[in-house]
């Protein structure tokens, strides 16, 4: 059976929500019921991840007042952890936070989930309270990267001139930004000059589209984070659905990019899974996720 995404209603879904949280967050603890719930219970929002009648996930967002939301309360049951189930409840927060017109999301974490989270696109702030003995770090990534229009204008610019000098592939593909607004990244290329037999668009050119974008959108992550790095495609997939057959154009969001690239400055090597949507007229006509590393700049001497 399909696992599905639920929002609590009635009576038996708050009852079951409320009591999967004490098992899996608080009982091992020793901790009463009822300190599961805290006063911002009315003002949140909640999900729940249901396999037919089995609550197997829980996970809750709540607005703070500067642009930010928190999440909290995420579990996910040991029967059913790492079948990505965890990072489908906190992209539904994370979606939710968006709509809700925040920038950035913070939470506390447990130290044992300090990498689900890393994986997730989070990095580390600093030490927060423990709880029950657990140690707790403060963690955050952006939904929307700081910076002004002014600022990726310009940056667009640099990023598109650079390909074209040092990439001549995506100068005749005639390869361009059409827009970032610090949340979502869209490219765009003529048809003509990557035209196949068939009249629609050349299913490499298309992989080529797609593997620039993520690319792009990694390189923009890195110069509003103040880092460096020597950025590599290490994986691509591809999924051809439809022939393009109108104005190519490409998608990206930061919701999509998932690796924290903050590791770089404690000398680590840093990777992310970016997902990017091919566009036909404005209909997704393939998808594409691409896993790239940043490497540490190589040393001159
Ligand atoms: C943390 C938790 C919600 C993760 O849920 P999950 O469904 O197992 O996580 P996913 O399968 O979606 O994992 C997503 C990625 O993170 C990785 N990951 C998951 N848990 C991890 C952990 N504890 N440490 C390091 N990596 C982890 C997965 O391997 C996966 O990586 P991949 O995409 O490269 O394969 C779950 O382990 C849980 O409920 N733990 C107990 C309660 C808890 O600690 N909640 C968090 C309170 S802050």
């Amino acid at each position: 059976m399909a696992i599905r995404m639920h929002i609590p209603r009635n009576d038996a879904d708050w009852q079951a929500y409320y009591q999967f949280r004490w098992q899996q967050l608080r009982a091992p603890w020793q901790q009463p019921l009822g300190s599961e719930r805290d006063e911002l219970e009315h003002q949140s929002h909640h999900r729940m991840l249901m396999d037919g009648d089995r609550l197997i996930g829980v996970g809750r967002l709540h607005q703070l007042d500067d642009g930010k939301a928190q999440v909290r309360y995420m579990a996910v049951d040991p029967a059913y952890q790492r079948q990505q189930l965890g990072a489908r409840l906190l992209t539904e927060l994370e979606q939710q936070a968006l709509v809700l017109g925040c920038t950035e999301v913070v939470l506390n974490a447990r130290d044992t989930a300090l990498g689900f989270y890393q994986r997730l696109g989070y990095s580390m702030q600093q030490e927060a309270p423990s709880q029950f003995g657990i140690a707790h770090y403060r963690m955050h990534r952006y939904l929307r990267l700081p910076g002004s229009v002014e600022d990726w204008q310009r940056r667009c610019q640099q990023l598109q001139q650079s390909w074209h000098q040092q990439i001549p592939l995506s100068r005749f593909m005639q390869l361009e930004i059409a827009a970032f607004d610090g949340t979502e990244l869209r490219c765009q290329a003529p048809l003509e000059p990557n035209i196949n037999l068939h009249g629609t668009m050349f299913a490499g050119s298309l992989y080529s589209l797609a593997t620039l974008t993520g690319w792009g959108l990694l390189h923009l992550q890195l110069q509003a984070l103040s880092l460096q790095a020597d950025l590599v495609l290490v994986d691509g997939h591809i999924r051809y659905l439809k022939p393009m057959q109108h104005k190519p154009q490409t998608r990206c969001t930061m919701l999509s990019a998932k690796g924290d690239l903050t590791v770089l400055r404690q000398g680590l090597h840093a990777s992310q899974r970016i997902k990017v949507e091919l566009l036909s007229a404005d209909k997704v006509v393939a998808l594409f996720e691409g896993h790239y590393k940043a490497l540490l700049p190589r040393r001159t001497q």
